[in-house]
């Protein structure tokens, strides 16, 4: 067996990184403190208030999951009064949220950071603000507001949160932009941003890429002229997912098959080798990419949708000296949280390419919320290329 360095991704575990990761999970602890049985009425905010507020504002049904397992048959519809709203609490109504894998591995128990139960699941999405507290300044009414961070439990008809849980967004993008912006587009512009300087005419590459962190990768990276190399597993619709990621932007579109033939050299005829591969995959899919980045380049994992460890030759990290790092949105936006200026800037770079038609929310099924069990169901499907969005 050839030598190699095997790293094995934890991200999906509760081990090592949800210790690393420890000032976050407990702030999510916090944040769900307050959820002890029954069900919760707010999902943010610090400070604890009673379910049994004396002024209601009214009721909401949530996807609740009070166990961990599948989702399809642990989360079920529950109804749920919400407390009155406390001055600096706003009042929301939810228009969409959609159904992510991290939302998934939540319900299950496998992904690095977990509320308490019984939690409503979800974490992004699109509101709309209905009323404010008197103490209340950044919002108002009919504003569109998307989570701060991870853990709000998006998930539902209507809460009561925190201002400051919650971020303003401007209401003339269209709707499935909205409720899909916080997570995978930020997800790649910060990718594309970070790891390395790179100018129009370099080469990013990335597997599946068709998902929505893919997507959002090819248009971003067409906007600022990079060539993308796109990957995807191969399927019997493989012509038109493929001629749907050029309409994206894509420079080339390949299957996993293709990217481990030698003919892959005429393509470098072409377009120089990567200096940043995008892994969220793992598994030979990963290695796969190192084997193609130039000397000094970057793969950059964020994902592991084949549960696979990443294995790296030994080969590219002794003669191409790559760099082998990850990426946690997560993590950026707690690193950020002293700076919220960071993530509104970078918000507004990305509603203002929404605006300019230079990027589009994923493909999206959207569904009823008494529909979930068929959207859960469906977001675990292989090969569909499509975001499950609840809309309510
Ligand atoms: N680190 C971060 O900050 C961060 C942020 C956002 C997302 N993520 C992660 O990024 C990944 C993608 O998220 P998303 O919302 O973009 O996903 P998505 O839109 O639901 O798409 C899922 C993708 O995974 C692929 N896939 C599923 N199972 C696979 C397997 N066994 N082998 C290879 N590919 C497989 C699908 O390809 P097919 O069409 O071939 O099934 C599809 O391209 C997830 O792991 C998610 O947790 C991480």
């Amino acid at each position: 067996m050839k030598p190699s360095l095997v790293l094995m991704l934890n991200c999906l575990r509760r081990g090592a990184e949800s210790r690393a990761a420890g000032r976050h999970f407990s702030s999510l602890v916090l944040l769900h403190q307050h959820r002890r049985r029954p069900l919760p009425c707010s999902p943010g905010g610090t400070h604890p208030r009673s379910s049994s507020s004396s002024s209601s504002s009214g009721g909401g049904s949530a996807l609740v999951f009070r166990q961990h397992g599948a989702p399809s048959q642990v989360v079920e519809l529950e109804s749920f009064q919400l407390p009155s709203v406390g001055a600096e609490d706003v009042r929301v109504q939810m228009l969409a949220a959609p159904i992510n894998p991290a939302d998934i591995n939540m319900v299950q128990g496998t992904y690095a950071i977990l509320p308490d139960l019984p939690a409503v699941g979800g974490n992004e999405g699109v509101a709309q603000v209905v009323e404010v507290g008197p103490q209340v300044t950044s919002l108002k009414p009919g504003d569109w507001v998307i989570p701060r961070d991870t853990g709000l439990g998006t998930w539902r008809t209507a809460a009561v949160v925190t201002e400051r849980s919650l971020i303003q967004l401007p209401s003339d993008i269209p709707l499935l932009s909205a409720a899909t912006l916080s997570v995978n587009p930020c997800t790649a512009l910060r990718m594309l941003s970070d790891f390395q300087t790179l100018q129009a005419g370099d080469t990013v590459i990335q597997n599946a890429a068709n998902s929505g962190v893919g997507q959002a990768v090819i248009q971003i990276a067409a906007a600022r002229g990079f060539t993308t190399i796109n990957v995807v597993r191969d399927r019997p619709e493989f012509n038109q997912l493929s001629d749907r990621l050029k309409a994206l932007g894509a420079s080339h579109v390949i299957t996993e098959e293709a990217l481990r033939q030698p003919h892959m050299q005429e393509l470098f005829k072409t377009c120089p080798k990567p200096k940043l591969a995008l892994n969220g995959v793992g598994g030979k899919s990963a290695t796969e990419l190192l084997r193609h980045i130039q000397h000094g380049g970057t793969m950059v994992t964020y994902g592991g949708m084949s549960k696979h460890p990443v294995v790296v030759p030994v080969g590219a990290l002794i003669f191409k000296d790559v760099k082998v790092r990850g990426f946690w949105v997560t993590r950026w936006k707690a690193n950020h949280a002293h700076d919220g200026k960071a993530f509104t800037d970078m918000l507004d770079e990305l509603c203002t390419m929404i605006r300019q038609g230079k990027l589009t929310a994923p493909v999206c099924n959207q569904v009823e919320l008494g529909d979930y069990r068929r959207a859960l169901e469906a977001a675990m499907e292989p090969y569909t290329s499509a975001k499950q969005v609840l809309v309510f």
